[in-house]
């Protein structure tokens, strides 16, 4: 091998590890449309973006009443059911009990409540230190639901939280 043709291999090799790498780094955030199943008004979105640490949940909605609700990831990205039932159970890739976002003993798809004022409005923010956008345990795809009723944390497997008032898709955001 000549020199000119050992220089042109070296130059390959280091803009495709340059790539590898830059395509190892990029994740991108999630974003989720909520849109009201039927009989509701609730709209909103909820954004997923990994952070040192885990992966950040800010999530704003409209049109609730007053009071906490439930709010979950659920197996399926399907919100073809007019209540939302389509879109499957909660999230639980490693087969665990339904609790708190904060127990150790969680399904993947428990986000717990969200509160609402007088108006209606809801806005939530965590830094979820479960969720993954790789591999089985990936939330792209998934749907989220949000509850008429507040989830009790503890009520197996659904929190008790009542009748499906919201649905959309998780995908991947810009
Ligand atoms: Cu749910
Ligand atoms: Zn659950």
């Amino acid at each position: 091998m000549t020199m000119k043709n050992l220089r042109s291999v070296m130059i390959i090799l280091a803009i495709a590890l340059l790539s590898i790498n830059a395509m190892a780094q990029a994740v991108h955030p999630a974003v989720c449309v909520l849109y009201p199943t039927q009989g509701n008004k609730v709209t909103g979105t909820v954004k997923f973006t990994q952070v040192p640490g885990g992966v950040n949940v800010v999530a704003d909605l409209q049109g609730l009443t007053k009071g906490k609700h439930g709010i979950h990831i659920h197996e399926c990205g399907d919100c073809t059911a007019p209540d939302g039932t389509s879109a499957g159970g909660h999230f639980n890739p490693k087969t665990m009990t339904h609790g708190s976002p904060m127990d150790a003993m969680r399904h993947e798809g428990d986000m717990g409540n969200i509160e609402a004022d007088e108006s209606g409005n809801a806005h939530l923010e965590y830094v979820d230190k479960t969720l993954s956008f790789e591999g089985d345990a990936s939330i792209i795809g998934r749907s989220v639901i949000v509850h008429q009723n507040e989830d009790d944390l503890k009520t197996q497997p659904t929190g008790n939280a009542g009748p499906r008032i919201a649905c959309g898709v998780i995908g991947i955001a810009k």
